[in-house]
């Protein structure tokens, strides 16, 4: 179960200018928070309010069409996810939390060298490409694509269909075009789930039940989130409260261990495309959206730490902890290093943990305001209730701000005019305006 430790943010502990008067302030902000979840849960009957993400953890069924397929790919050594945005980043985390050995490759950029590195490392015969774009249309998605369709088919001749499994709109969009003419396997991206609020639709489903993530656990997860959605109520109105009145609009996400960064990645998207908008949803012009930044410790104690402490006092901090991290690994003695005796006989875990105490420690000194998320472990239904805590929090932050945390006009823009740039039909006058 997800715990979330508000306590470092009293005002008692960094000062009014910095804390909060906890108990008073969730208090006179309860009625505001009461009217965004309601606004939220009655717009979710509307497909086009896009809040499916609401329900989709109670959706087991097309978790269970999608282990189907899976069990049927018994070749299969390689998995190439080719997506970008919202259509990679929570695989992405998930997977390198939960089963970051398995052989589960992303291509979400169109630098050529990493690509032809990749081309160069796989075989054909066991490899299952997986193409996943909600719009079906996104140039750096369709471009990975062709190459790797072309690369399939030179080897394989007409059984590269076997080798594609699609992800995209049940209806609109070319790959689900492409799927049908070529009877490609393909699973439906829900109309009413945006990109960035899509880990639980077979936009991460697939590429995890191929990574051999335990879906059914993690759908569990995610469905405690709203059995306790004062997590998300109460973290979101912190944020806002210190964003909007104590001038800390830069948010860091820290989770602690190599296994959670990606997880400050997903939620940077998450917030970033969800919050910074520039009109409200009354249409008047308002450019909010606190900025969200990555963070990993203890990697970043020795590198964003000395900003994060000294620098300006900006920031509200979100630590990510594990209280139980698995298999630990023991300091081993060393008689030639008695420098380091204090580390002697103790666990990494202990370490990573006592890493993550002294820092929340010294940004308390210096009277940053933070708070904590603390996971039970890292596995499937503790990740599936924080990325589901983070989707809710994210959208009753969009309620605060009065935005719509579900589109991303600003994204849209710069896809057109890479389109124009790249000469396709339709958006010349693009060009010609600028
Ligand atoms: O969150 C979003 O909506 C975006 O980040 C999209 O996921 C991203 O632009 C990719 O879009 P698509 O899935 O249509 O290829």
């Amino acid at each position: 179960m997800l715990e979330l430790d508000l306590s470092p943010l009293e005002s008692s502990h960094i000062g009014p200018e910095n804390g909060l008067e906890l108990e008073a302030e969730l208090r006179a902000w309860q009625g505001e928070l009461d009217r965004a979840e309601q606004a939220l849960k009655t717009r979710a009957r509307n497909p086009e309010a896009m809040l499916g993400w609401i329900r989709q953890p109670e959706d087991t069924e097309t978790a269970r069409e999608i282990l189907r397929y899976v069990e049927g790919l018994t070749w299969v050594k390689d998995v190439v996810v080719l997506g970008i945005g919202g259509s990679a980043l929570g695989a992405k985390a998930l997977i390198s939390a939960l089963r970051p050995e398995a052989p589960v490759h992303f291509v979400d950029n169109v630098d050529p060298a990493p690509v032809k590195a990749l081309l160069s490392r796989l075989d054909p015969r066991t490899t299952l490409v997986v193409a996943i774009s909600k719009s079906g249309a996104t140039a750096e998605t369709l471009a990975a694509y062709l190459i790797f369709r072309r690369w399939l088919f030179d080897a394989l001749g007409e059984d590269w269909r076997q080798h594609v499994a699609i992800v995209t709109d049940p209806e609109k969009g070319p790959l689900r075009a492409h799927a049908r003419a070529e009877g490609l396997a393909a699973f439906d991206v829900p109309p009413d789930v945006g990109g960035r609020f899509s880990v639980f639709t077979p936009v991460g489903l697939l590429p995890l039940a191929l990574a051999g993530v335990d879906l059914m656990q993690l759908l569990m997860g995610a469905r405690a989130a709203a059995h306790r959605l004062d997590n998300a109520r109460k973290s979101a109105l912190v944020l806002f409260l210190l964003e909007r009145y104590r001038g800390k609009r830069i948010h860091v996400l820290m989770p602690y261990g190599t296994r959670l960064a990606l997880v400050a990645d997903w939620f940077s998207q998450l917030h970033a495309e969800s919050l910074g908008k520039a009109y409200d949803r009354k249409g008047a012009r308002v450019h909010v959206g606190p900025t969200p930044l990555k963070a990993v410790g203890a990697t970043d104690q020795h590198s964003l730490l000395q900003l994060f402490r000294e620098g300006p006092n900006d920031k509200a901090f979100i630590f990510v902890l594990p209280r139980d991290l698995g298999e630990d690994l023991p300091m081993p003695e060393d008689p030639g290093l008695t420098a380091a005796d204090y580390l002697f006989g103790k666990g990494l875990r202990e370490l990573l943990l006592a890493e993550a105490e002294g820092t929340r420690r010294a940004l308390t000194e210096a009277r940053r305001p933070q708070y904590a998320l603390w996971l039970p472990g890292i596995n499937e239904a503790a990740l599936g209730e924080l990325l589901q805590t983070l989707m809710w929090q994210t959208a009753l932050l969009g309620e605060l701000y009065g935005v719509n945390a579900f589109d991303q006009p600003g994204v849209e823009l710069a896809k057109r005019y890479t389109f124009a740039l790249m000469g396709r039909k339709g958006f010349e006058d693009l060009l010609e305006e600028g």
